[in-house]
């Protein structure tokens, strides 16, 4: 046995002290206050409700285990600790202890499983009167399709409050994952499969979301914003989604958009463009971000996102085009007036 310093800084103490700053360096990461993703204790509807419900039970029953396993274990070390003279005993295997440790957590398993399984039904079936949204992510962005009222959408998902939507998210690229943490919401999108997910706000507001499984360079850019209205105003939102777009064709910023490669992937209703591969532009000028709602929808952003997609998000399937300045303001503009 080598001798132990006995200094304020011994070898041990400083290992000590650098896992306790580590542990509080972890701790710390939970105390932000403006955190929109946060959604333990903050469900906003009843899906989140039923969730953070079932989280509370699971919790419970987690930190009763914890503090016992983990009481015993401490308890048993500090008191069958190494002494000098003593002998540990010798014994193989114990049938008893064996079927108790094997009986008591199946218990307890299948306690849990009992609102969980609940839960899960409940919640996969679909609720009277939803209304029925197709979500499709690619990379990096979601495409939202309200299927019963004939309106395109990306990024901003409208709905209105205390009445379900029933998602159904298909994928056309690499598997996505479309969660809206406070509203309870977290869905696969797989290629070639389809998902259902039902969502509801209780209140107006926004609600921020994420794609969470790594699809790419620009996984974590791949955002989505919900705007829950009251019903009279969600009404409104979908009669002016509804209108065609007022487009001057005579403008310069059109001509470019129609003559040159925007029309190839982009479409704005009421006008030749009718492609799907990237964002439906019909009412652009009435969003508040782009590109996958990562950036607000500003003149200064979309100068630099029109000069060099790519750069402004990585692995963005739009490429550089050169615009010009000149060409860049045009298409501005001419972005903007699609209200
Ligand atoms: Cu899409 Cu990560």
């Amino acid at each position: 046995m080598g001798e132990r310093s006995v200094g304020p800084r011994s070898p041990g103490q400083k290992q000590v002290l650098f896992l306790l700053l580590v542990l509080l360096s972890i701790l710390a990461t939970g105390c932000a206050e403006q955190a929109p993703l946060d959604y333990l204790n903050h469900p906003e509807g009843p899906v989140a409700q039923r969730q953070d419900e079932l989280w509370d039970i699971v919790f419970a029953v987690a930190t009763v285990i914890f503090v016992l396993v983990e009481g015993l274990l401490v308890y048993t070390i500090i008191r069958y600790r190494q002494k000098p003279g003593r002998k540990a005993a010798q014994f193989h295997g114990n049938t008893k202890a064996e079927v108790v440790l094997t009986l008591i957590p199946a218990l307890i398993l299948a306690g849990i499983a009992v609102p969980t399984v609940r839960a899960i039904f409940d919640l996969a079936e679909e609720p009277a009167g939803a209304i029925p949204i197709t979500v499709v992510g690619k990379q990096f962005w979601w495409e939202y399709e309200y299927t019963e009222h004939d309106v395109i959408t990306a990024n901003e998902l409208h709905i209105p409050v205390g009445r379900p939507v029933r998602l159904r998210i298909e994928g056309t690229d690499v598997i996505h994952s479309f969660w809206i943490p406070r509203l309870g919401g977290k869905q696969d999108v797989v290629p070639g499969r389809i998902n259902y997910l039902t969502l509801e706000a209780s209140e107006p507001g926004e609600y921020l979301g994420q794609c969470t499984e790594f699809c790419g360079l620009s996984h974590a850019n791949m955002r989505l914003k919900v705007f829950a209205h009251p019903m009279e105003e969600w009404l409104d939102w979908v009669a002016d989604q509804q209108q065609p777009a007022t487009v001057d064709l005579a403008s310069e910023g059109a001509k470019l958009f129609f003559e040159g490669t925007c029309v190839n992937c982009h479409a704005i209703s009421g006008t030749d463009a009718s492609a799907r591969s990237g964002p439906d532009l019909t009412h652009f000028g009435s969003r508040t971000t782009f590109a996958g709602a990562l950036f607000e929808n500003n003149r200064d952003n979309l100068r630099r996102w029109l000069a060099d997609p790519p750069r402004e998000k990585p692995g963005a399937l739009m490429p550089d085009y050169g615009l010009s300045a000149q060409e860049i303001d045009a298409l501005i503009e001419f972005l903007l007036s699609l209200e």
